[in-house]
């Protein structure tokens, strides 16, 4: 066992605490990471406001890179000193889900056993099974996935998250191709990130919206060939005139709200794809929608669980590509903070200042 600084949320709507924890060695298919940056997403805000669950105090983070301290015994994902993303859960890749490539619906996730603990014995609940707003965090070994060690700590942990969501909902769950028409609605670091993925997938046109006009251009920075200030347009009249009166071949719901879920509905072309990957809240529902327009206008309409990514085949090649210039994940840090000013992050984060503020360990 051992302790280090950390960042904890103690009880719902109080303020960001830097407190001592107690990190144990690694058991059995554990793992313990050395953690050298790790991104401030909105899910550790909505832990620290109570909006996942009530079980307090978190130990916020989870969009991390790190190097690998100690593994417990029988790991073989990952040896001390690997270069490492983090993931949400290790997958089985053996049950139903896994074997027909769904493992975000596998039967058999898992975070490490062991619970990291306040000084007074207290166990921590890890943000996304993650916790890695600390100088170090105990894991699942499978939540590691091995990755370039010249790549940027700070640029590449982000694709633990919020990166991969969006890079993920285009090209894994839209299947977005070269020659494809993409409409992204929203445009924060998710909605971006989808964007790039589109980019990086070769589609043509990729039409960018969002009601805040600055956000439009990191869009645009990313790849985004048009772009929309739906505070002031149509967005579903502006998608289909783009895309020579049909709509778009994927439209990328990156809200998470009902009415730009409709608007995806309608923008898109027949047989075209909706894909869903904003989060809405368990109050919202599908909005009214004459049945005949689902049954008439065909297509799929998707969500995205984590980009539906496999974190084995997707994270070496994204930190590859950025590698060699092709993905550009510098663009998504706005700015490296210390774990002292993780309430003024997210305070920026609010106000739609930053796509991400990065912690630096
Ligand atoms: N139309 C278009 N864009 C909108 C609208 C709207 N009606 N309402 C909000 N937006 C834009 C915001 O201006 C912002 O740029 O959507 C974007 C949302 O981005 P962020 O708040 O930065 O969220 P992000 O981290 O990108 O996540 C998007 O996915 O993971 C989930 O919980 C997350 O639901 C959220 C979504
Ligand atoms: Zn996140
Ligand atoms: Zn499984």
């Amino acid at each position: 066992m051992q302790q280090v600084k950390a960042v904890i949320a103690r009880a719902e709507g109080a303020p960001v605490e830097i407190v001592t924890i107690n990190v144990p060695d690694p058991g059995p298919g554990e793992a313990v990471v050395r953690v050298l940056a790790c991104g401030v997403c909105h899910t550790d805000l909505h832990y620290r406001e109570g909006g996942i669950n009530d079980q307090f105090p978190f130990l916020l983070g989870h969009e991390a890179s790190g190097i690998v301290e100690a593994v417990g015994p029988g790991v073989t994902e990952v040896e001390p000193g690997d270069f490492v993303i983090l993931n949400w859960r290790a997958v089985c890749g053996q049950c139903r889900a896994c074997r027909r490539g769904a493992p975000w619906y596998c039967f058999a996730t898992h975070n490490a056993t062991q619970k990291m603990t306040l000084e007074d014995g207290t166990e921590l609940t890890p943000a996304l099974g993650i916790g890695a707003f600390a100088e170090k965090t105990l894991v699942a070994a499978g939540q590691c996935t091995k990755v370039d060690p010249s790549a940027r700590p700070a640029a590449v942990g982000l694709l633990g998250c919020g990166v991969m969501a969006g890079i993920g909902a285009a090209v894994n769950t839209g299947g977005v191709t070269r020659g494809m028409s993409v409409a992204v609605i929203g445009c924060g670091g998710v909605g971006v990130a989808a964007v790039a993925g589109s980019a990086l997938a070769g589609a043509n046109p990729i039409i960018a919206v969002d009601i805040d006009a600055k956000k439009l251009d990191a869009a645009t920075r990313l790849g985004a060939t048009h772009t929309v200030d739906s505070s002031t347009a149509d967005p579903v009249a502006a998608i289909q005139e783009l895309t020579g009166g049909f709509g778009a071949d994927v439209v990328i719901e990156a809200v998470g709200r009902p009415e730009t879920w409709k608007q995806a509905f309608y923008a898109r072309d027949l047989a075209g794809t909706v894909v869903l990957v904003g989060v809405p809240t368990p109050q919202m529902t599908i909005p009214d929608l004459p049945l005949i327009d689902v049954f008439g206008r065909g297509g799929a309409l998707k969500s995205s669980w984590y980009g539906d990514c496999l974190p084995s085949r997707d994270f070496p090649m994204l930190v590859d590509l950025y590698q060699r210039g092709k993905l550009d994940l510098d663009a998504f840090v706005s700015e490296e903070i210390g774990l002292t000013d993780i309430e003024a992050a997210f305070d920026r984060m609010h106000r739609g200042e930053v796509l991400r503020s990065v912690v630096i360990l």
